[in-house]
């Protein structure tokens, strides 16, 4: 008889393929399986060729190669899939065996599979997977969570295939239930923050006139210095891109599509009560660029500023270009932990900060030196409330901010579009604004609506006004008790 395997992987896409090769370079035997078998056979004939690799002709076949407590994992696409595959495991499965989803599966989805598994004697757990294709193969960040009994038996395995940033693994236990899925969907937001202001940075600098190698010159410093970063590096390397008809950036279409994680993010910002502003305009700038067909045609229509775009210095305003997106990435980081601990508190999960940020630190599409920043903020102060308040970012905010201001201001002369990097300054402005007109607010709501408000000094005690004279007494929080 020959060996079990310690793991199986259901979908044999590019990141379960991958993930599957990853795990075999590291000793690992891993049986591999797909809905259409032919699948299979052709993994084992190709990519695994050479390896120890075993494959499976049906689900059946797989739970019989497998080491108890028997580990599957799934890669297919979030959503049905991941619940018809749970469903066929279960009868063939015993108590305590695993099933990890490892795909962008929405995080109540997961909460909701645990609880099922639960009741079954089964052991769920949902990993956020990041890195694409590359940290698949050679080390992701992996952010697992779920049912906490399973850590032990899949730790060995994901520590050793994970990204390591300062020699440490980029995946740790995250939490119970969905946590896992909610830490990899705030990744992915903040994914997408991150990809919208470097976005608005190349838009500034092509409206100043820079050519492409002179912008893919500014990234490659840029990475350099305190932004050095993957999405930074890739950016430097697209715009220096060529092929046979030129620069190829120039020939893609303005338009941007998502698969919903950034959004996810969005709505739960909402759902929470989180004001994560710069998530939540990056991912508006999707919708917004996908109207391409209504903006060409407002173009003709609309006018814009009047002020052209020009500086007096180009060096000093690609300086402040630079200030101005680690100044709005520093509020976007915060308010994306701001996000995971209002739904911490709320869900019960303990959530380990510092562990997340060296989660991040290597591996995923986010990885950067500003994660190993964001690591020692949380060592100096592991019960830091607010990212903006660590000393080293309240410093780094104090030095940009001049710059950045200047940079949202000139766009805004010359009409150009930087929704994350304005509203990141809007929200740094509110933050720190002791008195916001919100006392305003609360008048009108309760002129209009006898919806109370509360008094300075006296919070906690809501009182209603007859603002004309021709209204009645009654609040509305009378008649709605
Ligand atoms: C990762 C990525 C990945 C995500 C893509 C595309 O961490 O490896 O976040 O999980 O699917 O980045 O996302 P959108 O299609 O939503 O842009």
């Amino acid at each position: 008889m020959s060996q079990k395997a310690d793991i199986a992987l259901i979908g044999l896409a590019v990141m379960g393929q991958n993930l599957i090769l990853n795990m075999d370079s590291k000793g690992f035997i891993v049986c591999a399986y797909n809905r259409t078998i032919e699948k299979v056979t052709q993994f084992l004939n190709n990519e695994a060729k050479g390896s120890n690799v075993i494959g499976a002709t049906s689900l059946q076949d797989m739970v019989s190669k497998l080491r108890i407590p028997r580990k599957i994992m799934l890669l297919v696409k979030a959503g049905s899939a991941v619940d018809e595959f749970i469903n066929n495991l279960i009868p063939l499965l015993q108590p305590g065996d695993i099933i990890i989803d490892g795909g962008n599966s929405e995080y109540q989805d997961t909460a909701r599979r645990c609880n099922e598994l639960e009741v079954k004697g089964l052991l769920y757990v949902g990993s956020g997977v990041s890195g694409g294709e590359e940290g698949a193969r050679y080390g992701p960040s992996l952010m697992p969570g779920g049912h906490h009994e399973a850590w032990k038996h899949i730790q060995p395995i994901f520590q050793s295939i994970c990204a390591k940033a300062d020699n440490e693994p980029c995946c740790e236990w995250v939490g119970e239930g969905g946590a896992g899925h909610f830490v990899k969907m705030v990744h992915n937001g903040i994914e997408y923050g991150d990809m919208q202001l470097i976005c608005e940075a190349y838009d500034l600098m092509r409206n100043l006139g820079l050519t492409q190698s002179e912008m893919s010159k500014q990234f490659a410093r840029w990475n350099s210095e305190e932004l050095d970063s993957f999405l930074i590096e890739i950016t430097r390397d697209i715009l220096n891109y060529k092929n046979s008809e030129g620069e190829l950036l120039l020939r893609i279409r303005d338009t941007a599509g998502q698969k919903g994680t950034g959004k996810w993010t969005a709505i739960a910002a909402l759902q929470y009560g989180v004001p994560v502003t710069l998530i939540g305009e990056a991912v508006f700038s999707r919708c917004l660029s996908a109207l391409k067909n209504e903006r060409v045609e407002a173009s003709k229509l609309l006018k814009g500023a009047a002020t052209k775009p020009s500086v007096a210095n180009l060096q000093n305003f690609l300086n402040h270009i630079k200030h101005a997106l680690y100044c709005a990435k520093i509020v976007s980081y915060a308010q994306g932990f701001m996000l995971m601990r209002e739904a911490a508190k709320e869900n019960g999960w303990n959530l380990n900060y510092g562990g997340i940020a060296l989660m991040w630190r290597g591996g995923c599409i986010i990885r950067s030196a500003f994660l190993g920043n964001i690591k020692e903020a949380f060592t100096r102060n592991p019960q830091l409330s607010n990212l903006l308040l660590d000393g080293f970012f309240k410093k780094a905010i104090e030095s940009g901010q001049e710059s950045w201001r200047q940079v949202v201001s000139h766009a805004f002369m010359w009409g150009i579009p930087v929704p994350a990097l304005s509203s990141a300054l809007s929200f740094y402005d509110g933050y720190r604004s002791e008195k916001l007109p919100a006392n305003l607010l609360q008048a009108q709501r309760d002129f209009f609506g006898a919806h109370t408000y509360e008094l300075l000094g006296q919070e906690g005690k809501f009182v209603h006004t007859n603002w004309t004279g021709t209204g009645g007494n009654v609040s509305a929080s009378t008649y709605d008790a």
